[in-house]
C-alpha cells in the first residue's frame, strides 16, 4: 500500500453527478454518466414548467444569460459553464435576481449534450464567444468541431437554431465551415454567412471588453434542418406566447 492509496481511491471513487439548488454539478474527468437519473429537462422537476428550453454553452460569468432569463421569463434558460468560480458567479447573479427561469450546469459543454440531454428536447442554442485557442497547435481544443456539432443536432428540435458570435475571424471560418459540414444544418445568413451587426443581441463580459478594445464581432447563425427520419418530434421553436414576449428572438 502507498500513502497516496487511501486518500485518492476513496475521495475519487466517490465523485458523482447531483442536482442542488438549480445547479447540475458533472465531475470533470468522470465517467459513469449514464448512471445518473437525470430528469427531464421538461418535467417539474427541474423548471416546474413545460416552456421551450434555450441553452447558452460557455456562459463565462453569466452577463448575457442573466439579461436573457430576466427580459424573456417565459423561456427556460440553461447556462452551461466548466470553471466553478464563473458558475458562482452566475449562480449568485441567479439568486439576487429570483429567477426561477434559469439552470445552471457545471461540467463540460460536451458531457452535457451527450448525457444528460435528450434528443430533439431544445429549442434554440448559443454560444458567445467560445475559447478560440488561437495558436494553431491548440486548435484541437476549440469547442466546435463535427462531434459537437453532430450532438447539437441531436438535442436541437428541427427548425431551432443555433447562434455563435466570436471575434476571431479563424475560428469563424472554422465555425462556418464546420457546420457547412453537417447535413443537419443550414446557414440562416447569406454569404459571407456572418454578420457584424446584430440587433438587440444582449452583450456579454467579453462582448464588451473586445468592442471597447475596436475589434469586429461576428454573429453566425444556423438552423436545424428537418429530416425524415424526425418522426416524432416536440413541436419546433418557441410557444408562440412566448415569442410574443421576447426581447431578443431568435
Ligand atoms: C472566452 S469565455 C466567454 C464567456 C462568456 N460567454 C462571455 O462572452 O463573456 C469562454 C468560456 O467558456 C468556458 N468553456 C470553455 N470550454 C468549455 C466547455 N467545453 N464547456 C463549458 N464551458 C467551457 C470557459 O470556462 C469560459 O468561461
Amino acid at each position: 500500500m502507498k500513502l497516496n492509496d487511501l486518500k485518492n481511491k476513496y475521495l475519487w471513487d466517490d465523485r458523482r453527478p447531483f442536482i442542488q439548488d438549480n445547479v447540475l454539478m458533472i465531475p470533470h474527468h468522470y465517467s459513469l454518466h449514464d448512471k445518473f437519473d437525470m430528469p427531464h429537462l421538461h418535467s417539474n422537476e427541474i423548471f416546474g414548467n413545460d416552456n421551450p428550453v434555450y441553452i447558452e454553452f460557455c456562459s463565462g460569468n453569466g452577463e448575457w444569460v442573466i439579461e436573457m432569463a430576466k427580459s424573456n421569463p417565459s423561456i427556460n434558460w440553461i447556462a452551461v459553464e466548466c470553471k466553478f468560480k464563473r458558475v458562482s458567479k452566475i449562480w449568485s447573479k441567479m439568486k439576487n435576481n429570483g429567477l426561477d427561469n434559469l439552470f445552471i450546469v457545471y461540467g463540460k459543454a460536451e458531457e452535457f449534450c451527450k448525457y444528460y440531454t435528450s434528443k430533439q428536447s431544445i429549442e434554440n442554442l448559443f454560444i458567445n464567444f467560445p475559447d478560440p485557442w488561437f495558436k494553431k497547435k491548440h486548435a484541437k481544443h476549440r469547442l466546435i468541431q463535427q462531434s459537437f456539432v453532430e450532438q447539437l443536432a441531436t438535442i436541437c428540435n428541427p427548425g431551432g437554431c443555433i447562434l455563435i458570435v466570436t471575434d476571431n475571424s479563424p475560428y469563424r471560418d472554422q465555425i462556418i465551415d464546420e457546420m457547412r459540414l453537417h447535413n443537419s444544418w443550414e446557414n440562416v445568413f447569406d454569404d459571407p454567412f456572418y454578420k457584424k451587426e446584430y440587433e438587440n443581441y444582449g452583450s456579454s463580459f467579453f462582448h464588451k471588453l473586445w468592442i471597447s478594445l475596436g475589434r469586429d464581432i461576428h454573429y453566425m447563425k444556423f438552423r436545424r434542418k428537418s429530416e425524415q427520419r424526425d418522426s416524432n418530434p416536440r413541436p419546433s421553436g418557441p410557444k408562440p406566447d412566448a415569442l410574443a414576449k421576447l426581447r431578443y428572438a431568435p
